[in-house]
């Protein structure tokens, strides 16, 4: 097994042990391409998604917020091209019967799961939405589609935008939350899910300025990258090539970051043009122009979507804050998360567990921290290396030790993760 393949294996191996990621239905043998959030990574998950949120919507006053329904009227699939375009190469072994995706093959002339060579015939093209019926009648008008982009339900609200806030061009509307795609070959981890979600921003901008809107969202990709605490030379920017764009674009920029996996992307920017707001005034029969104020200038704004997965953000974090290195002689592994991400902050300890006069003081100090920053966790399980070991697994900065010296000055002993350093501190300084 090489360097990567081992990093990779006891990353997932720490997620489960450690209570951040589980296979999806694991007590029934699992569903392929699906997985379940324990306590600490669905606080990952979310430190991720508001960090997002506050960046991209809060710190800004020409974005809006929105969370539209997930099963939306069949309509919107139709428009956007994804019923007859939203498809993956699939080729099916006649050996064996493995169903895979051709552009993902080795060697197009050999399976790899049963190793026999010229098995496949030609592949057809197999649509990724996963459709279903709504309401008790199952015929062609009750179709409807788990969506497999959050785009279309911010298409949908573009007229609701303009006609409740008025907005300046340009102006974006921004929504995070899950999408589904039958992904032929899921894989790697939470890499390619079939259940995943997106944090995604449809960015509207005077056509003729789309190029300045571009460069100013590959700019605060960057800034997004930085945020996550991804070094800068494991993020790569990668010029989509014609024939490799979604129908959509008219130029897409992937940013890949290095996973252990290799080279994958990580995110996507695409310049959409008007493909979505054209469709929906022609599907629907509403006028999408937008009027420049104080002018008669209109027309049907251009679109620049940065398009950020959530699941691939978190995968990144922990790759990069994957470390092993050696304390005393010991191997330890720890997770450098930053701060702002990691599920627990502080970890809250007596020395002994066997004192009551040092519980009760540690819960004190537990209580406090709990109070103000609410990722604070009580650890008084085993001796204080086997707390530190422990805490450093799931990756949280400080611990916080109350011992028989805060009985009489009132201060904690912190020990900082990444250095293993102990500071003496006032309690009231924490
Ligand atoms: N609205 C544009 C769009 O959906 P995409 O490149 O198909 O574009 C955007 O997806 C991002 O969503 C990807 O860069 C990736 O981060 C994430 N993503 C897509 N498919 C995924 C999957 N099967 N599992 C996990 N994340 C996925």
């Amino acid at each position: 097994m090489d360097n990567s393949t081992q990093k990779m294996e006891s990353i997932v191996s720490l997620a489960k042990r450690r209570g951040f990621i589980y296979q999806g239905s694991d007590i029934y043998g699992g569903l392929s391409g699906t997985w379940d959030y324990g306590p600490l990574g669905v606080t990952l998950k979310r430190n991720i998604i508001q960090l997002w949120w506050r960046i991209f919507v809060e710190e800004r006053d020409d974005m809006y917020g929105v969370d539209a329904a997930i099963l939306m009227n069949q309509k919107v699939w139709q428009a956007s091209g994804h019923v007859d375009t939203f498809t993956d190469p699939l080729v099916e072994c006649s050996h064996c019967h493995a169903r895979l995706r051709a552009d993902k093959l080795d060697d197009p002339n050999k399976c790899p799961v049963c190793g026999k060579e010229g098995t496949f015939g030609e592949a057809r093209q197999f649509n990724m939405m996963f459709k279903t019926n709504v309401g008790p009648v199952d015929d062609e008008s009750s179709i409807s589609y788990l969506r497999p982009e959050t785009a279309q339900g911010i298409f949908t609200n573009y007229k609701n935008i303009l006609d409740s806030f008025y907005p300046d061009l340009p102006f974006g509307l921004a929504q995070q939350g899950k999408a589904f795609r039958n992904e032929i070959s899921p894989r790697d981890f939470i890499f390619r899910s079939r259940e995943f979600e997106q944090m995604e921003i449809e960015y509207f901008v005077d056509p003729e300025k789309w190029e300045e809107s571009f460069e100013h969202w590959r700019q605060q990709v960057w800034r997004w990258t930085q945020a996550l605490g991804l070094p800068d030379d494991h993020v790569h920017e990668l010029e989509v090539s014609e024939s490799d764009r979604a129908h959509y674009s008219k130029r897409t920029i992937d940013f890949e970051f290095d996973f252990p996996i290799g080279r994958e992307e990580l995110l996507g920017l695409a310049y959409r043009t008007d493909f979505d707001l054209q469709n929906i005034q022609r599907v629907a029969g509403k006028n999408m122009d937008y009027t420049i104020k104080g002018t008669n200038r209109k027309f049907v704004p251009h679109v620049i979507e940065p398009s950020f997965g959530v699941e691939r953000a978190l995968m990144a974090v922990l790759s990069s804050a994957y470390t092993e290195d050696e304390i005393n002689g010991e191997k330890r592994v720890y997770l450098k998360l930053p701060e702002h991400l990691a599920p627990v902050r502080y970890a809250v300890s007596p020395l002994v567990r066997n004192k009551p006069e040092l519980v009760e003081k540690a819960r004190t100090v537990y209580e406090a921290l709990k109070k103000k920053y609410g990722a604070v966790m009580w650890d008084d399980n085993g001796n204080i290396g086997k707390r530190y070991r422990r805490q450093d697994e799931i990756g949280t900065p400080y611990c916080v030790v109350v011992d028989f010296q805060t009985l009489e000055d009132d201060t904690v002993t912190i020990r900082h993760r990444d250095t293993t350093e102990q500071t003496r501190t006032p309690v009231s300084e924490v």
